[in-house]
């Protein structure tokens, strides 16, 4: 039998293209809200017996949490023999340490609940910046997939003498990895964050580059303040306008405007969050991923 796919609201789009794949037939849950906000969660598909995949992106998580805690554990309730989680964006990856006293390591209290509620975890390049791996935080097989290939193949059919350009050191492994599959020359930027909304990046000479289209790749994009920085800093410097790639389109609110007020020649996302940024894929990898957890 194959697995059944339980899609979390707003995850619908993802789950039917995932599901095209043959990997796994749609599962019916009705979610609601009770009128004082609660959550109603009901499976309406038989379970019992089933490997279960659990499709849900985890942007403004906070919201999502209980729901999806609620149909992964009703959907063990039920007799589901394995319950997994694709996240094609796993949130609360950023705060992995106490950067000042008191502060919640929201990272590892993330982890251990999702631990507790799936067997296994598939996610799109989540930010291990400090972290070795997922492992160091989530207790239950949980594997990261790369979007870089993606990523390149795009640049690379699309841009004429792209040039790729990082935002910061720990961009730096992965920025080299989609610049040699595109086939093009990368620059590292330094950048310091003195707040929310307040980021400093500098660029080096950028002359000898004149002749080439600048792609600044990040993996996620959220208040685009460094998108916008480095976009500003490339037009000062005399660059055509840059190609903007993100993994994550979280786009906090106002964000993607501002971006695209800063005059860059294109934003393109994957879908790993829906946004009308996305033009690159994720799907096929996420499939390919969820047949192989469900195997
Ligand atoms: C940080 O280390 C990340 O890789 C991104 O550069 C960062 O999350 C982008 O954030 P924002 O869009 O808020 O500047």
């Amino acid at each position: 039998m194959r697995p059944l796919l339980i899609a979390l609201p707003g995850n619908e789009a993802l789950a039917a293209m995932m599901t095209a794949h043959g990997i796994a037939d749609l599962a019916h849950v009705e979610f609601r809200r009770f009128p004082d906000d609660e959550t109603y969660v009901r499976q309406r598909t038989d379970l019992s017996g089933r490997s279960v995949i659990v499709l849900c992106t985890l942007d403004r998580p906070d919201s999502k949490l209980l729901p999806l805690l609620f149909a992964a554990d009703t959907a063990r309730a039920l007799g589901a023999a394995r319950v997994g989680l694709i996240a094609p964006y796993l949130a609360y990856m950023r705060q992995d340490k106490r950067f000042k006293d008191g502060e919640a390591v929201t990272s590892t209290i993330f982890a251990r609940l999702l631990s507790s509620s799936f067997d296994w975890l598939v996610t799109v390049d989540p930010h291990l910046h400090r972290l070795p791996s997922l492992g160091a935080i989530y207790s239950i097989p949980a594997r990261a997939l790369h979007a870089a290939p993606l990523l390149a193949n795009w640049i690379a059919r699309e841009v004429a003498a792209p040039l790729l350009i990082g935002p910061d050191a720990e961009s730096e492994q992965w920025v080299r990895t989609v610049a040699e599959e595109a086939r093009a020359p990368y620059l590292v930027l330094q950048k310091t964050r003195r707040g929310d909304f307040a980021v400093d990046v500098s660029l080096p000479d950028m002359k000898v580059w004149r002749d080439r289209t600048p792609v600044l790749v990040d993996d996620i994009i959220s208040t685009a303040r460094t998108m916008i920085e480095t976009v500003n800093h490339l037009k000062r410097a005399g660059m055509r306008p840059p190609v903007c790639v993100g993994v994550h389109a979280v786009f906090s609110s106002g964000s993607y405007d501002a971006l695209r007020a800063a005059g860059p020649r294109h934003v393109v996302t994957t879908n790993t969050i829906a946004h009308e940024s996305n033009v690159i894929d994720v799907s096929p990898l996420l499939a390919e991923s969820a047949k192989q957890a469900t195997a």
